[in-house]
């Protein structure tokens, strides 16, 4: 029984020296945040959780507030107004309610970044590419349209294969590329002299059609368009290429020839138009292009490589390069003055519409 009671006390014992010892603990370290002896047994008086408090930065006008008789929840709500903004509560109404805290904001958006996100081609996985490539000089939609063309990135460069599933809306460029394999599912003939050049010219079926009755109308019309050079197979383009490379070199050949692989022309929906019986070169000035120009897309064809966006399609302006996209896509584009990469980026590939 005595050995009981001893174990007891000394328990008792072991209990009131933590009590001080942590006391001791608490008090000190409220001492070095800043409270002084009067308003740390403040604090105890109200039984105030020093954990709590311990946990909050120093508030420089608890006085203001101690002074006056109040709860530890007011107490509460003025610690936490007073880490976001020291302030003094007004003395002159004894019986006013403490403030209460603000609402923490919410970080400013980058106004740069919430301008991206206004522009009307805005595709949300490009945003850290849009940021990186903006210098401060260009305009928002120049940066969005250059970065959705791919532009940050050098020709030839982060290549992908093309996304076939797109059927005939599928791009191929300097960055999409089709395998060497690779033949149109309809290969279908143009008949020389009257719709092409050349025996052996092939288009896909469905840019077949088009071009077949974009041609009888312009004849009708009194217009003497032909095809110079529809359908090339992998190989007749690393010919093409490669002859350009040897006379030219590298860099003349990149804008005006694709890299086997790279070309429209692979894929049978691109052709090459001139006016029968003269030169390519000067198609461009001929009454048959004032006509295709802005009447091709009636028809589902674009000028691919238009005058004045060299640098979003990689190719020297070519006046007698088109491409087959369907009606109302060609319409689009037409338009809106854009280049077939830039509708692809944002319809075919964001928006998965193509
Ligand atoms: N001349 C075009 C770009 C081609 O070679 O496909
Ligand atoms: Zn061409």
């Amino acid at each position: 029984m005595k050995k009981g009671l001893k174990i007891v006390l000394i328990i008792i014992l072991l209990i009131l020296i933590c009590f001080v010892i942590f006391n001791v603990k608490d008090k000190k370290e409220l001492k070095n945040k800043g409270y002084s002896d009067d308003q740390i047994s403040k604090f105890y008086d109200l039984d105030f959780d020093i954990d709590t408090l311990l946990s909050l930065d120093y508030c420089k006008n608890i006085d203001s507030i101690l002074n006056k008789s109040i709860s530890k929840d007011e107490l509460v709500i003025f610690l936490n107004s007073c880490q976001v903004e020291p302030s003094v509560p007004n003395d002159s109404n004894d019986n006013e309610t403490p403030v209460e805290p603000n609402e923490p904001e919410e970080p400013k958006e980058d106004p740069f970044v919430t301008s991206l996100k206004q522009a009307k081609y805005y595709i949300p996985d490009n945003l850290d590419r849009y940021i990186a490539y903006n210098d401060g000089t260009k305009e928002i939609d120049d940066i969005i349209r250059d970065v959705n063309c791919n532009i940050d990135y050098d020709f030839y460069t982060n290549t992908k294969p093309s996304d076939l599933t797109k059927g005939y809306l599928l791009l191929v460029n300097k960055y999409n590329y089709i395998d060497e394999t690779y033949v149109p599912n309809n290969k279908t003939l143009l008949v020389k002299g009257t719709y092409s050049l050349w025996d052996d010219a092939y288009l896909e079926k469905v840019a077949y059609d088009a071009f077949k009755k974009l041609i009888d109308d312009s004849k009708s019309l009194g217009y003497n368009l032909i095809d110079t050079s529809p359908y090339r197979s992998f190989e007749y383009q690393s010919y093409l290429y490669n002859t350009r490379v040897n006379n030219e070199g590298v860099a003349a050949a990149d804008r005006l020839s694709a890299r086997p692989g790279f070309s429209e022309h692979q894929t049978g929906l691109a052709t090459d138009i001139i006016k029968n019986g003269v030169s390519m070169y000067s198609f461009g000035e001929t009454k048959e292009f004032e006509w295709l120009k802005d009447n091709a897309h009636k028809y589902g064809f674009i000028l691919r490589y238009p005058k004045g966006k060299e640098y979003l399609t990689g190719y020297d302006y070519e006046p007698w390069h088109y491409r087959y996209v369907g009606i109302d896509v060609a319409t689009y584009i037409y338009e809106n003055d854009l280049v077939y990469e830039e509708y692809y980026a944002y319809f075919c590939e964001y928006k998965n519409e193509c």
